[in-house]
């Protein structure tokens, strides 16, 4: 009862000063925000303790899934003597109620937690991997999938996801790169729009909308050799071109928070870095929102070595407007100690809560704290058919034919015995990924299960698993081999287990891992026709098995779908459309390798000794951006570009006639690239600009039509100066980044 008198105390005093203070709008750095919600805020200031305000900067994890390296077991206290503001990895409409009540009903201002889960590709219903969705090249689509991942969670007591990660990385090394949307900055900045909108919606104060996340700023996937958490060196043209534009896109769309990187950009953490921070994220673009690190990196900048203990580390995160700090609780060791010193102001203090605090008004928390907190809702929103229907779309599209040799795909319904074999066959855990949330490995649907969900009644499956992914033991080969032998078709289902891509996951090699390529050449050698499922996080090294192996799905990590997807396109139910959004490398020693290279000046001439290109490797890689086939083949003609001379004021209207010219119904990405041919600084030999997936019946042909503006042409020039220059720019249409058709036009300034 205590609680309530003085909650209503707050109220009353809150309302008597709003009363009071006249209401004018406060134009945050260009954002107009509540005036209402500040006015709220800054009375809430003027009673809180310094203990209380940087409680509020204080977010610590549940003991519930450990996503880092360090846990402490005090959470729950902490909470209770308002040292906390946020618990993330806690999950559940009762759990959530129960930390809630211990902040609202124990603590002297009863001010309501923040919960945050790393719900980055679902909730309970998981979807493909990101990089998968990615795949799809249907923003939309995947705009739904994260409105589906917001609902479930936020019916689960979740207020705020780690989400979208939109770091562009070229190195498939990297663990990561699962979790991207792969090595464009301009796809990255389309799926880091979309992904926004579905999670926060036009209303944060609805029920099944959650705080979004920009992560990880900046540049965390260019970190040097591929090697998570390293050092990252890059110029800031690059910087600028490659690595900011999908966190601007996420601004742009209204995302409210921004997550650290590990890494430091030009010698400075991120963490701590003013260049970033302020004078890119606050001051040029506006930012309102807030920024919290990464997993304790606050004190890493110690281990960095741009500060000389935590003390200095905590004063540069302060300094760069870092709001609030997870897992390391320095804020609340430290910053008492540095304001005594005077080296940081209780404004700065103020802004940062007042920052955090109107998310959770936005949230509506105030108003009532267990709003998200509600068994009943969790109840009959999680796992419903329309998510599962939502997931299975995603799967199906995510889905990239790499080889169909002979059309032996689709399957036809007559065979009578398939042998289904291979680690991932039967594995209903990898499928989900690296970061699960609240997934659970028996809702989904394995290879072997979806299989038998779309056999006909004549055909039989057999399942031997007969090597496992680490493991170099053959003694699986020979029941393996001798099923393949005695069957129709056997698929192969290889790759990586789910915690070989994802955080602290970067590898070397590209190779399959153990004996698996082994295992796929015994099975080969057969004779029985192969059909290979190649499931991982990351684009593969499968120059043998692209030599040898008819057929060959890229299959990803498709989630809580994956027996489902992968059985409709093996059976014809679906016809794959996904395209390759990293480009794959024959060899790891091209890496890195990606589509929008520079032409240099001695390009690779397979016929001539010096020009840039390897001796003991090919140089082109095995599949190109953008690549994927289909049942059925599409045919390009009649490129048209409406003017032939655009100045900056003009459009450019762009089409293209395409044709399916199979038998079969099926999608086709249609890409559009340009290239600068020559300019103050040299630009890439082609940059994606747009893409649209299309629908065709067999012999329909139909007009595709883009819109560039000479805005979507800018770059970084010789004096860094954002703009144009007058030059022939290059127009490349086609099915990926290397099959297109050209056409050129003059942009003159005036
Ligand atoms: C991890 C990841 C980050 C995640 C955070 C919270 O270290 O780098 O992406 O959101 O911790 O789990």
């Amino acid at each position: 009862m205590i609680k309530q008198k003085q909650m209503y105390i707050i109220t009353l005093f809150v309302l008597t000063l709003m009363w009071i203070l006249p209401a004018f709008p406060i134009i945050n750095a260009g954002v107009e925000q509540d005036p209402e919600i500040i006015e709220k805020i800054d009375s809430l200031l003027t009673i809180m303790s310094l203990e209380e305000k940087l409680g509020q900067m204080t977010l610590v994890s549940s003991s519930f899934t450990p996503t880092g390296p360090v846990l402490r077991d005090d959470f729950k206290q902490l909470v209770r003597e308002g040292k906390a503001g946020g618990i993330f990895n806690a999950f559940g409409a009762e759990y959530t109620r129960q930390l809630q009540q211990i902040a609202v009903e124990e603590t002297r201002l009863g001010i309501p937690l923040l919960f945050g889960l790393d719900v980055i590709h679902g909730y309970r219903t998981i979807f493909p991997i990101p990089l998968a969705e990615a795949a799809t090249w249907d923003p939309d689509l995947i705009e739904k999938a994260s409105e589906t991942a917001a609902a479930e969670a936020a019916a689960s007591g979740v207020h705020w996801t780690f989400a979208p990660m939109v770091d562009v990385t070229r190195d498939p090394r990297w663990g990561r790169i699962a979790e991207s949307a792969g090595e464009d900055p301009f796809m990255n900045s389309v799926f880091a729009r979309a992904r926004v909108r579905g999670f926060q919606g036009d209303d944060l104060n609805k029920l099944n909308t959650i705080l979004a996340t920009a992560k990880h700023y900046a540049a965390y996937g260019a970190a040097e050799g591929g090697r998570d958490y390293n050092t990252v060196d890059i110029s800031e043209r690059v910087l600028r071109e490659v690595y900011l534009p999908p966190f601007k896109a996420a601004w742009d769309e209204g995302v409210r928070t921004f997550m650290t990187a590990f890494n430091e950009y030009d010698g400075v953490p991120a963490t701590g870095n003013r260049f970033l921070l302020n004078s890119i994220l606050r001051d040029e673009w506006g930012f309102t929102g807030f920024v919290v690190t990464d997993y304790t990196s606050i004190p890493e900048m110690v281990t960095h070595g741009a500060a000389v203990d935590t003390a200095a580390a905590a004063a540069m995160a302060l300094h760069a407007n870092v709001d609030m700090d997870m897992q390391a609780v320095v804020y609340l060791e430290k910053l008492p100690g540095l304001l005594k010193e005077g080296r940081i102001s209780e404004k700065q203090i103020d802004n940062t809560v007042r920052r955090i605090l109107y998310t959770k008004f936005e949230l509506g928390l105030f108003d009532d704290p267990y709003r998200y907190s509600d068994t009943g809702r969790e109840e009959e929103t999680i796992l419903n058919q329309d998510f599962l229907g939502t997931a299975l779309e995603v799967a199906k599209k995510a889905i990239v034919l790499l080889k169909n040799e002979d059309q032996l795909l689709p399957l036809s319904d007559d065979i009578e015995k398939i042998a289904v074999l291979g680690p991932l066959a039967d594995d209903n855990f990898h499928p989900l990924g690296s970061w699960r949330a609240a997934g659970r490995r028996e809702d989904t649907v394995t290879l072997i299960q979806g299989l038998n969900n779309y056999i006909s009644d004549k055909t039989e499956i057999v399942h031997i698993r007969g090597v496992d992914f680490r493991d170099t033991s053959k003694e699986g080969f020979k029941e393996a081999v001798e099923l393949a032998r005695d069957s129709d078709i056997a698929i192969v289902a290889v790759g990586e287990e789910a915690d070989m891509s994802g955080e602290a996951a970067s590898r070397a090699t590209l190779i399959l891992p153990g004996v698996q390529e082994e295992f796929l050449k015994e099975i080969y050698e057969t004779g029985t026709p192969v059909v290979m499922i190649l499931m991982a996080g990351r684009p593969l090294q499968i120059t043998w098995a692209n030599d040898n192996i008819p057929a060959i799905v890229n299959a990803w990590f498709l989630g809580t779908q994956t027996g489902n997807a992968i059985a409709e396109v093996l059976f014809g139910h679906y016809n794959p459309g996904g395209k390759l959004p990293v480009t794959y490398p024959a060899e790891v020693g091209q890496v890195p390798v990606y589509y929008y290279h520079k032409n240099t000046g001695r390009p690779k001439d397979p016929d001539y000794r010096f020009t840039s290109k390897y001796i003991d490797a090919p140089t082109s890689p095995l599949y190109p951006f953008g690549y994927g086939l289909s049942y059925t083949t599409f045919s390009y003609d009649d490129l048209k570009l409406d003017k032939n001379v655009l100045t900056p004021d003009d459009t450019l209207h762009i089409s293209v006639s395409v044709t399916n010219a199979g038998k079969f119904e099926g999608d086709e990405v249609v890409q559009l690239y340009t290239r600068t041919l020559a300019a103050s600084v040299t630009r890439p030999v082609k940059e994606l600009r747009d893409f649209k997936r299309i629908t065709l019946a067999p012999g329909e042909t139909t007009t595709v039509d883009f819109f560039l503006h000479p805005s979507q042409l800018r770059f970084y020039d010789s004096g860094m100066n954002y703009g144009l220059e007058s030059g022939t720019i290059k127009v490349l249409v086609g099915t990926n980044s290397i099959d297109v058709l050209v056409a050129e036009f003059e942009l003159e300034l005036k």
